[in-house]
């Protein structure tokens, strides 16, 4: 009897270390790969900084698809997958998200270094770091340790990825869903403080608003005649128009003070200070003035939500793979 109650309590504490072994070792930590990949962010700054070189526009690219990825899945590398239920094809954003190109080059880098250890969600995460920090925003330090997912989820990207011209209620939903709350929505909008739209995406906020055969009201003046001219009705769709316009590739405030002037170029910018919901928009609207006038409360703010974001349902432990090839899951 007493042997017995010794042999449960013993078991007891083993148990309980074992789960806390796994509770420490699922979460992630910035020195993941110290011993196992020591030049790992060398390698990732040396390849994006080569890729921003040669197109400036490439650092928002790559910031968006760490974006796309912790949205849909977790963030689990599920946008980098090809084929069958690929997520580089929702219906809402087809042909949109690029730079697969300059990720394949930053995997194999790191792969010659130090094969079959790193992620591609971690790469995502570096990635997305180093975009920011090379366009003069603020840098942080990367939590790491994520594994690849092994199924890509083209319904739950159209679900989860909000659109353009969703309502704020809509939009602070969808970030609700990954567990992230209304300073997240409008910091993270402010990620559109570099990179580019095309027309495709925005003309119909210029000539038929709603249906309403013409614009969105809240569009200032000079800017729908500008935008007018560089999409034109029936023009070419893929042309393409800076998020944050006049300081499209400094990654600075200056996106908010747009937003203040009605210069907010997708109505999904615009509606965080000119929606008429006003149960929301006191609330997005108030941050919207505080980053324009502060910028290191934006930076302190947007860096907490990157932070947050790269750690929406991250696989860790034994639960998925560390890809090879990060368009594929390894046979
Ligand atoms: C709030 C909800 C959001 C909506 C509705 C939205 C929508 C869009 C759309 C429609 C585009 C242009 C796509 C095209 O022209 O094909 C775009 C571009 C972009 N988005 Fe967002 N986005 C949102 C949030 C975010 C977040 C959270 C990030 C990152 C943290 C982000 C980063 C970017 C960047 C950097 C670009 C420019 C990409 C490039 O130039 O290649 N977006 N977004
Ligand atoms: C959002 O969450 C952060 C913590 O992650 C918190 O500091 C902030 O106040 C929250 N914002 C709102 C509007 O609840
Ligand atoms: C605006 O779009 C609607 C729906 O597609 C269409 O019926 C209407 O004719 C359009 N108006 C103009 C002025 O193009």
């Amino acid at each position: 009897m007493k042997y017995r109650s010794v042999d449960y309590n013993s078991i007891f504490l083993l148990i309980n270390v074992f789960m806390l072994c796994l509770a420490v070792k699922s979460d992630l930590s910035a020195d993941f790969y110290k011993q196992i990949c020591p030049d790992l962010y060398k390698i990732v700054r040396k390849e994006v900084t080569n890729a921003v070189k040669n197109e400036m526009r490439m650092a928002a690219s790559l910031l968006r698809l760490h974006f796309l990825d912790c949205f849909v899945n977790g963030c689990d590398a599920s946008i980098l997958l090809d084929g069958r239920n690929s997520e580089k094809f929702p219906t809402s954003n087809l042909n949109s998200a690029r730079g697969f190109e300059v990720v394949d080059k930053v995997k194999n880098a790191v792969e010659g270094a130090c094969s079959g250890v790193v992620s591609c969600a971690d790469i995502l995460a570096l990635i997305a770091r180093d975009s920011v920090l090379l366009s003069g925003g603020p840098s942080w330090k990367v939590l790491l340790g994520r594994r690849d997912g092994q199924v890509p989820n083209q319904r739950g990207a159209n679900l989860a990825i909000p659109s353009q011209y969703d309502t704020l209620d809509t939009i602070i939903s969808n970030f609700g869903n990954v567990g992230l709350n209304v300073t997240d929505v409008v910091s993270l909008s402010g990620a559109h403080t570099i990179g580019r739209a095309r027309c495709a995406i925005f003309s119909k906020r210029l000539w038929n608003f709603s249906n309403t055969g013409g614009p969105d009201s809240t569009i200032e003046k000079t800017m729908l005649s500008d935008m007018q001219h560089v999409c034109l009705v029936n023009g070419d769709g893929n042309e393409v128009s800076a998020l944050d316009q006049n300081s499209n590739d400094l990654f600075d405030n200056h996106y908010f003070q747009n937003l203040l002037d009605g210069k907010g170029l997708l109505r999904s910018d615009q509606i965080l200070f000119s929606s008429d919901d006003e149960s929301v928009s006191m609330m997005t609207r108030a941050l919207v003035d505080s980053y324009r006038r502060n910028p290191k409360l934006f930076f302190d703010d947007v860096v907490k939500s990157m932070i947050k974001m790269g750690n929406i349902s991250p696989l860790t432990g034994l639960s998925g793979q560390i890809r090879k090839n990060c368009r594929a899951v390894n046979s």
